[in-house]
């Protein structure tokens, strides 16, 4: 299929990583697989693929271009750097929202009492690219334990998204660490498409789908 060449899109996976010292750090537990299964998807349709990745043990997808990234700093350049030369972007990573105020140089020792670390704000990707994001395609994520769609749509809002994805923790199966997902889609008119459980990659199928329904109503 080649129904997307031509576009050039980013795709935003896997976790950040937050360093504390040059040994530890703050994460969570985002493997990547959904937004690797989105990029593959897309260059199997014929778009031209930026995966910005945060570490995982993930392969490439094929014809796929990769840059790899550690902190939500790190992510916000490499995908800033790339987006106005691009058609859009499906922002999968889970971004920390939180980073170390001060990142020790050297190995914390420890002592006898309990150790505050300070963290302060990161920049919100999806926001920022939401901003600048002219006539550019761009999807978003919501992972929600209540309210779902009222917050899913509010992000989309916040976020200037055409769509959000939204997986909901309370569906079994769903979410970070499986191999299936279950998403419903929300998109900018506020239309809520909920989908069955199944495998990410025929999620990322169903997802593709829209951004591509989405390139085509443009023309
Ligand atoms: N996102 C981003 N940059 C950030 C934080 C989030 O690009 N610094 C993107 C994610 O990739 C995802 C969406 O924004 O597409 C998630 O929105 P967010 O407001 O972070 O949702 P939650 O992580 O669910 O956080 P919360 O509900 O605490 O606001």
């Amino acid at each position: 299929m080649t129904s997307l060449k031509d576009k050039t899109l980013i795709v935003t996976a896997g976790p950040t990583i937050e360093p504390i010292d040059p040994v530890r750090f703050l994460s969570n537990h985002s493997t990547g697989k959904m937004g690797y299964a989105i990029a593959g998807v897309l260059a199997a349709r014929g778009a031209r693929v930026l995966l910005v990745s945060g570490r995982t043990a993930l392969e490439t997808p094929q014809g796929v271009e990769r840059v790899d990234v550690l902190s939500a700093e790190e992510m916000y350049r490499a995908v800033m750097e790339r987006f106005e030369a691009s058609d859009g972007a499906v922002m999968c990573a889970a971004v920390a929202d939180y980073t170390p105020a001060e990142v020790s140089p050297v190995k914390m020792k420890k002592s006898d009492d309990d150790l505050v670390i300070r963290l302060k704000r990161t920049k919100d990707i999806a926001a920022e690219a939401g901003r600048r994001k002219g006539e550019r395609m761009l999807m978003g994520f919501a992972l929600e334990t209540d309210h779902e769609q009222e917050n899913a749509l509010g992000k989309l809002r916040r976020k200037n998204l055409d769509f959000i994805v939204l997986n909901s923790l309370r569906d079994r199966g769903a979410g970070f660490a499986g191999d299936t997902n279950k998403i419903t889609i929300i998109d900018r008119a506020g239309e809520i498409t909920e989908y069955p459980l199944e495998s990410k990659t025929a999620a990322a199928d169903r997802i593709a789908d829209r951004i591509e329904a989405w390139f085509a109503a443009r023309g």
